[in-house]
């Protein structure tokens, strides 16, 4: 009843007013509060970032001290948090880890899921942000059967990260700067992107009032997916699959045709019809670390030329599919050190931001009302039920 569109995947609906995050995909231009994400990724950190997403203007020096210091007092999880991880299996995949860890942080903060009161939704933001990349490299030590590394909160956002993931409790563990540095722009360019499916899915699930972890949970069963935060492990999968670049004409001319589901992973974007502008800075980046790290991985060589015949097929021209963040992003968190499955991880773990940020938006905005998408039945009209013995 009432007269609505028929819109699926909500390709031009808006669901909500938001100021955080501006595309223009026809430009191919990203700003996060009017700031470019070239000159963020390149000029700024992933601290600053957070702080600009969640407060509208970039921080000062004294705002930014204060603000990773309030962070960095978040990072530990409740002990009893660990004996979660001893209840999954080994090889459990770490984004399984991540949704039921972070669902389950609402056992342990029940303060924060008070969302009528701003301070708490604050506090649950900054929890959030500080403790999913204790639990993201929890949830990759136990994978490799080493113990759980406590947090160390004298190193930086990233570099607490990296220790927690990479080190062991035996022996020191020096961060290498060149990996800091790409892992926090790595982070930047996932920060935040609008209203995107897992952003939408922490929106809808909080239009409810359920609390934020809880929230932040549904966000990232989404992410899984990969047409979305799944993309990563799949277009890496996907380049070593192909291996070398004599066998790129097979995958692409697997990608049109229509008879075959194929995709090539990390090509193509609902809202870019041009160049990802996070892709640039990405492909700029596997250039720059795998050089300052001194490695070399085919992988990569297969993945610039996949670029360059792709974007001279007129299949991938006309429908104007180009690399998205994704495409380069496993060639260069490889070249780290972390298994495919992790990938999507770090993407959640970076997205966090984003996801408070639109979250504390919506439950701020006073024509908030619940989510609730209306359908086009195309079912059975009214019947007489039929008893079992006459079916
Ligand atoms: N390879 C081959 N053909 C493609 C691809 C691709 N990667 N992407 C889209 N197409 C074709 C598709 O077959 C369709 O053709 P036709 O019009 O003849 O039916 C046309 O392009 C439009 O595709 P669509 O599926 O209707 O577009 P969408 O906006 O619903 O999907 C997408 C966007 C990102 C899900 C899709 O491009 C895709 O599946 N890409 C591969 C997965 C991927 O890289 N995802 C990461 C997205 S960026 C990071 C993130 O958001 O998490």
């Amino acid at each position: 009843t009432g007269a609505f569109t028929y819109d699926p995947g909500f390709t031009s609906t808006a669901a909500c007013q938001s100021a955080i995050t501006y595309i223009d995909g026809d430009e191919g231009v990203l700003l996060h509060r009017g700031y470019a994400i070239g000159d963020l990724a390149e000029k700024s950190s992933y601290m600053e970032v957070c702080y600009l997403l969640l407060n509208g203007e970039l921080p000062s020096k004294d705002e930014l001290a204060k603000f990773s210091g309030t962070i960095t007092r978040h990072t530990m999880v409740h002990d009893q948090m660990s004996s979660f991880f001893r209840g999954f299996r080994r090889d459990a995949h770490p984004m399984a880890i991540m949704c039921g860890v972070v669902g389950a942080l609402s056992a342990f903060y029940h303060d924060s899921t008070d969302i009528t009161d701003p301070n708490q939704r604050l506090i649950a933001s900054h929890r959030l942000i500080a403790k999913i990349p204790t639990i993201a490299a929890m949830a990759y030590q136990y994978s490799v059967g080493r113990p759980f590394v406590y947090p160390q909160n004298s190193l930086s956002y990233t570099g607490n990260f990296l220790r927690m993931t990479f080190g062991n409790p035996a022996e020191p563990y020096e961060v290498n700067p060149i990996v800091e540095k790409a892992m926090d722009r790595i982070f930047i360019l996932h920060a935040d992107h609008e209203q995107n499916a897992s952003t939408s899915t922490v929106r809808l699930a909080g239009s409810s009032g359920a609390n934020p972890f809880a929230c932040i949970a549904a966000g990232i069963a989404c992410l899984w997916g990969p047409a979305h935060g799944g993309a990563n492990e799949a277009a890496l999968n996907m380049l070593h699959e192909i291996g070398t670049v004599d066998r790129i004409p097979e995958y692409i001319a697997r990608a049109k045709d229509k008879d075959d589901p194929f995709r090539l992973m990390g090509f193509g974007h609902r809202v870019y019809k041009n160049y990802d502008p996070r892709a640039t800075v990405m492909q700029q980046t596997v250039r720059e670390v795998l050089g300052e790290l001194g490695v070399t991985d085919p992988v990569f060589d297969v993945a610039i030329a996949l670029e360059e015949m792709a974007l001279s097929d007129p299949y991938f021209i006309e429908k104007k599919l180009f690399p998205n963040v994704d495409f380069y992003s496993g060639v260069i968190l490889s070249a780290i050190g972390f298994p495919t499955t992790m990938f999507t991880v770090l993407f959640a773990l970076a997205r966090t931001v984003g996801w408070v940020a639109q979250w504390n938006e919506m439950i701020s905005d006073p024509e908030q009302k619940i989510g609730r998408p209306r359908q086009l039945y195309t079912g059975a009209t009214a019947r007489d039920y039929v008893s079992i013995d006459k079916r």
